[in-house]
């Protein structure tokens, strides 16, 4: 089967943890490595196949861990390197794979590198970071903004030495001088000890900065200078020559480029990344008809040998059932959708914890707000079991959690839901398991479909059918498929629990206000042999439940029927 040979990471659902808050073992209210260990079992059940462990290596936490102050180790606040080495083993005992962050653009003020560098003019270190005199007027030398607005300017005049280094981010993030040899060597040799670890691949943050205009010149409008210039494959390249040297490992890139055309670049030539985040796909508004452009768009630029990935959450941003919600309770339905739609769409799919909660932001009140860009709300821990039993650390820890939980953690924690075959984990979980046992939904080919202009619908297709629709609004809409997407179906998943599975019409199929389904479509065969909705067609007559008339079917239909193993027991050969 063609699903066999593919890469892991292509077939894979992968689960991005935030180790500050998904569990805490030692009970200073912040997340760790043993606690993810000690959680490992929520994730086998849940069936997902690999994690994206955002950094847990030394920080002072400037940026909670982006600030990276010593790439080989692991922060206490996090554990030790023996941690990290028992929970690789724990998730590769499981068959999980596990991809780790690599923060190549930027390392904390903090790192030694960075102190050597700032210490004079002429040491060793200077030219491993963005240094640069002021501007005539004194001020900073060229008008590059840092990505967080909060920060302003991406310069900081440092008196020592009176000149301004560069951060794309805060001042206690320099940026790495990579038009520097020895840097780019220096940083391949973390990829390897990491590698040398056993870990399965890497998320590269912010990838597209790692090239930038080496004049600094000025940004204008339409052309940045201060990210994604043209060194960055050649760059890539190399990156993924270090990875190559190892088996089956993958790199996927954190590429915020709101360019689809840019974004392909990077894993077109297949020999650069394996997979890119797609943040144009992750800002569309939430409507049918953007998603299907903007799927649309990605495949018509995309090489058929580069693979898709997409997201709709992860620490950086609102988290969906807040994003998208239209009225009470559609946060929660909508949550669903994106779930079925990010894993049932040809790529893989990249799940955010808490996402299987349908886990909304947290609200903050302004003296526990802790991060320089109001990223907070997304980064609530999780919730593992009811407040009231647990305490107000939800199960998340036994001391006062380093961000609230959310106010529902009653009943969105997992324990709750574990318990109710109609919650959002529930349902989360079945899909990631239909995705995971159906070669066709992990690797056949896609075709959009017609449907209505609130419905995105698709099909996949490779041993089997399956036709995806989703209604993008909160009303009841009658899907109104084209011609060659009709026939007979059956419901494998909807996003609404009280549905039936089973049979289905579709030439009279009406979604539910924010209703997704994963219908499988059935040969004639299949048809005949199971029972559907009675129905004549062209040459044939099919019934539910009842023998068929063998002198009504047509000849390759008879051929059909009589290569379906299982025929001989509903058709009379009359
Ligand atoms: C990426 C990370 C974000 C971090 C930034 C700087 O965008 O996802 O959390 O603040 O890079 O490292």
């Amino acid at each position: 089967m063609v699903a066999d040979r593919q890469p892991w990471w292509r077939t894979a659902v992968i689960y991005q943890i935030y180790p500050r808050s998904f569990a805490d073992s030692g009970g200073d209210g912040v997340g760790d490595l043993e606690g993810i260990r000690r959680r490992l079992d929520h994730l086998s059940w849940l069936g997902v196949d690999a994690i994206w462990l955002s950094p847990f290596y030394r920080s002072p936490m400037a940026d909670f861990g982006y600030d990276i102050s010593d790439y080989t180790d692991v922060d206490p606040v996090f554990g030790t390197l023996a941690d990290f080495d028992d929970l690789l083993a724990g998730v590769h005992r499981r068959g999980i794979k596990l991809i780790v962050d690599w923060v190549p653009n930027h390392t904390s003020d903090q790192h030694p590198w960075f102190v050597e560098s700032a210490r004079s003019l002429d040491n060793a270190k200077r030219d491993w970071y963005v240094w640069r005199d002021p501007a005539p007027d004194g001020g900073p030398p060229n008008n590059w903004r840092s990505a967080f607005p909060a920060v302003g300017s991406a310069w900081t005049f440092d008196k020592t030495t009176a000149q301004y280094y560069l951060h794309s981010f805060t001042p206690h993030q320099p940026d790495l001088n990579w038009d520097n040899p020895e840097v780019e060597a220096a940083m391949h040799d973390v990829l390897r000890f990491w590698l040398d670890r056993g870990v399965d691949g890497f998320r590269i943050d912010v990838i597209y900065k790692i090239a930038k205009d080496p004049e600094l010149r000025d940004n204008e409008p339409g052309l940045q200078h201060d990210e994604d210039w043209p060194t960055i494959h050649d760059r890539l390249r190399r990156i993924r020559a270090v990875i190559e040297k190892y088996d089956d490992r993958m790199i996927v890139g954190e590429v915020y480029l709101l360019d689809l055309k840019k974004l392909v670049e990077y894993i077109n030539t297949g020999d650069e990344l394996h997979l890119a985040h797609n943040f144009v796909f992750f800002h569309l508004p939430w409507q049918a008809a953007a998603y299907r452009a903007s799927v649309q768009e990605f495949t018509e630029l995309a090489e058929v040998s580069a693979w898709p990935a997409w997201f709709l959450e992860n620490h950086d941003h609102s988290r969906v059932a807040t994003r998208y919600a239209a009225e009470p309770g559609s946060g929660q339905r909508r949550a669903r959708v994106a779930a079925m739609l990010i894993c049932s769409l040809r790529g893989t799919p990249f799940l955010y914890y808490g996402q299987e909660l349908g886990l909304p932001d947290a609200e903050i009140p302004a003296d526990r707000v802790v991060d320089v860009d109001g990223r907070d709300p997304e980064r609530a821990p999780m919730p593992w079991r009811p407040p009231a039993q647990a305490g107000p650390g939800a199960g998340f820890t036994t001391a006062e959690p380093w961000l609230p939980v959310v106010a529902d953690a009653g009943f969105l924690c997992v324990e709750s839901q574990q318990h109710d075959p109609g919650s959002t984990l529930a349902f989360v979980r079945r899909l990631i398991h239909l995705r995971s046992r159906e070669p066709t939904l992990q690797s056949g080919a896609q075709r959009l479909v017609g449907a209505a202009p609130d419905v995105f619908c698709f099909e996949r297709q490779l041993d089997q059918r399956f036709l995806v629709v989703l209604n993008f609004s909160s009303r009841r809409v009658p899907v109104v498929l084209a011609d060659d997407a009709r026939g007979p179906a059956v419901l494998e998943l909807s996003t609404r629990p009280e549905r039936e599975h089973g049979p289905v019409d579709l030439t009279d199929l009406v979604l539910e206000p924010d209703e997704g389904m994963i219908l499988r479509r059935q040969t004639l065969a299949e048809h005949v042999i199971r029972g559907g909705a009675g129905r004549r067609t062209d040459s044939t007559i099919w019934s539910a439940g009842q023998d068929v008339c063998w002198s009504c079917l047509s000849e390759p239909i008879r051929a059909c029927v009589l290569a379906a193993r299982t025929a001989s027991a509903s058709v009379s050969m009359s």
